[in-house]
């Protein structure tokens, strides 16, 4: 038991990302099922479709807790405060919100006023120094191993070890290489409370990212992802980690065509080239071409199984590493790992 998994009432100290395209109700439901942290992903939803999911999540979590994922930076801050606005009222009293990026200040009064306790996902000390300024219940320390929008330029260990020495007390997650429960239990030993992992839930069953999507995460390597500022139609200025394809790799940017639509409560939205929405399983078009977030620790995601088995297994790594006697936990053998995953 760690401070992050007493603090939200979950048996792994294991958070899973909010992700827009990929972690919908049933993904959510599945984590949380499993004794992790599963988040439903508000990214740019509707407050009312938003409060829809929530009641979805929660009609088959089985009283597990579960969180919110909002996105400031993208929904905008009113559209933020909307969506907290609608889903609060409807999240079982046991759920959490996270944020992608420091809240603006009526938001985490929204929050706090409903008595949850918010996560919010920082990428330097100075944004953590901030967060914590703002009273929030958990920080997650995001390092540029990370999949999709980067908050910061640090790798996760570096940045871990900077606040944990500014801030001694606080309850800190890391985001970025958590694939296995031996990265977890690394994570730990370095002084974490836990961690929050998005790429490894990327090709689950549950997960709504596009097959050809999930594919490419199983099948990649972490040289296979790269840091690009490529893909900011929707969200403009913030660098990005994605899995290479003939946009990255092409000479020069090309037009902002159409090149795909994705269908949500029926309604087609069209995809243009260099969009930040990510290919999910209603995507038709040239889903190669989109924005697939992939972190560095997908060279540790080798299989496509239902979420409950992942949390299974990197629970069971989890608690074979922190049984070791002494020091820092060698990270899980690639080959061993693999045997195993199939
Ligand atoms: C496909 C994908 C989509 C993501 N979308 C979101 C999002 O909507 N909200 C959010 O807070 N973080 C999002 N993230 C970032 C995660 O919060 C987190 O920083 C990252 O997944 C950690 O690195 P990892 O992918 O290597 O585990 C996304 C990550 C991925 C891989």
């Amino acid at each position: 038991m760690t401070r992050l998994a007493a603090l939200l009432g979950l048996e792994l100290p294991l958070l899973q990302a909010g992700m827009g395209a990929v972690a919908g109700p049933a993904l959510c439901a599945e984590v949380s099922l499993a004794g992790a942290g599963g988040t439903l992903a508000l990214y740019k939803e509707a407050p009312e479709r938003a409060a829809r999911l929530v009641r979805e999540v929660a009609a088959v979590a089985g009283g597990r807790p579960f969180g919110v994922n909002v996105v400031p930076e993208v929904s905008g801050p009113d559209r933020c405060l909307a969506q907290l606005r609608a889903v609060l009222p409807v999240l079982p009293g046991n759920g959490f919100v996270t944020s992608f990026g420091l809240p603006a200040a009526d938001a985490v009064h929204a929050v706090r006023a409903a008595g949850r306790p918010l996560v919010v996902q920082v990428g330097t000390p100075d944004d953590a120094d901030a967060a914590l300024a703002l009273g929030v219940s958990v920080l997650v320390l995001q390092g540029t191993e990370a999949g999709g929008h980067l908050l910061g330029g640090q790798p996760v260990g570096s940045l871990l070890a900077a606040v944990r020495d500014r801030h001694p007390d606080a309850v800190l997650a890391v985001a970025g290489g958590i694939a296995t429960g031996a990265d977890l239990a690394d994570a730990v030993a370095r002084g974490a409370d836990g961690a929050l992992a998005g790429t490894v839930f990327v090709p689950v069953a549950e997960s709504t990212a596009h097959p050809r999507f999930k594919r490419r995460v199983v099948e990649a390597v972490a040289e296979d992802t790269l840091v690009t500022s490529l893909f900011d139609i929707g969200w403009p200025d913030r660098p990005h980690r994605v899995l290479r394809n003939s946009l990255t790799t092409g000479a020069e940017r090309g037009r902002a065509a159409f090149i795909a639509t994705t269908r949500v409560d029926d309604r087609a939205y069209p995809v243009p080239r260099y969009s930040a929405a990510a290919p999910g399983a209603t995507t038709t078009g040239r889903v190669e071409e989109m924005a697939m977030y992939c972190g560095r620790s997908c060279a540790r995601v080798t299989a496509a199984h239902p979420a409950g088995v992942t949390v299974a297994r990197i629970r069971r790594e989890y608690e074979t590493a922190r049984a070791l006697p002494t020091g820092p936990h060698p990270r899980t053998p690639p080959a061993p790992h693999r045997t195993q995953e199939r």
